[in-house]
């Protein structure tokens, strides 16, 4: 629509802007609110609503429940929070809904719920043992999307490989530490094994991912953020409110753990009870301020 192209001039100033947003922002308290309409995409073989990987309505509210509490900073165990770190605990100030109308604006018989049986979609086979995620991304995703500027599509299938989600990082947001592949307009969103996926119906038996956290840490990574560890021994997660830490936990922990793999962060040890590390579901319950700023 003849728009100019941006010169470099123009994206290095507005880089810069993006800067002075994060660094002015990361320690406010007040930040403001966002409501973003979700798509869950459940992909099905055919079995009732509410068997198997055709979940419920329910089971889809549930984890919408889940992930409102876990982002508001009120969800499971959110009170366990060390006391030294009780202030670094964010309200993320975002929250999501289930979508009441489809693209072209039509409004959905079950909101927020777009489910697909495997034969409707071209190409795409029965999930045996579980969907990988690339035929979740070249043969699920680009035939079942919703504008990913409008809504967060959320994938729910048997997903095999022993993975539990996955996601794409935002693109174009101009945020240190991120880098491709980046959501498009055939990828964009989050992916759960419908197991996994809230913690009724077809979750319930998950434990210890039984807890509807599995979505939570996706959303986190679909809003720009990283590893608690920064994928790295000791890495760099781009939060500076985190502690340092030697690798992602798989279990549950005592408070203070780990005050010596890194230095520096002696002698509360590491954030193991932070979204974007590895436990357990019951043992994940913080949010950061500094990731708040960059979800934000
Ligand atoms: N992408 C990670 C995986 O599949 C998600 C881990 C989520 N952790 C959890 N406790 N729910 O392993
Ligand atoms: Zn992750």
């Amino acid at each position: 629509c003849a728009t100019p192209q941006p010169s470099a001039e123009w994206d290095a100033w507005f880089n810069q802007k993006v800067e002075e947003f994060k660094a002015q922002n990361a320690n406010k308290t007040q930040m403001p609110n966002y409501t973003i309409p979700v798509v869950v995409h459940v992909i099905h073989s055919g079995q009732a609503v509410g068997t198997g990987a055709n979940i419920s309505a329910a089971q889809v509210q549930d984890q919408i429940n889940i992930l409102n509490a876990d982002f508001a900073g009120t969800g499971l165990n959110a009170t366990n929070v060390p006391s030294v770190w009780s202030g670094l605990k964010a309200n993320v100030n975002i929250t999501f809904c289930l979508a009441t109308k489809t693209p072209s604006g039509t409004t959905m018989a079950e909101p927020g719920i777009d489910r697909r049986h495997y034969n409707t979609i071209p190409g795409l086979a029965a999930p045996g043992s579980g969907y990988t995620s690339g035929t979740i991304d070249a043969t699920i995703k680009p035939n079942t999307i919703w504008d990913p500027t409008r809504y967060c599509n959320m994938w729910v299938c048997q997903l095999g490989g022993g993975l539990l989600g996955y996601a794409t990082f935002p693109a174009a947001t101009g945020l240190t530490g991120l880098s491709a592949p980046f959501g498009s307009a055939t990828t964009d969103g989050v992916v759960m094994g419908h197991n996994y996926f809230g913690s009724i119906g077809s979750a319930a038996g998950s434990a210890p991912y039984n807890r509807g956290r599995t979505t939570t840490h996706e959303v986190g990574h679909w809003l720009g953020l990283r590893h608690i560890n920064g994928d790295a021994n000791c890495g760099n997660d781009f939060c500076n409110d985190t502690p340092t830490q030697d690798q992602l936990h798989f279990g549950c922990f005592t408070f203070p753990y780990h005050t010596t793999q890194c230095t520096g962060n002696t002698p509360n040890g590491e954030m193991f009870m932070n979204f974007m590390d590895y436990t357990d579901d019951a043992c994940m319950y913080m949010f950061t301020t500094h990731q708040r700023a960059r979800m934000q």
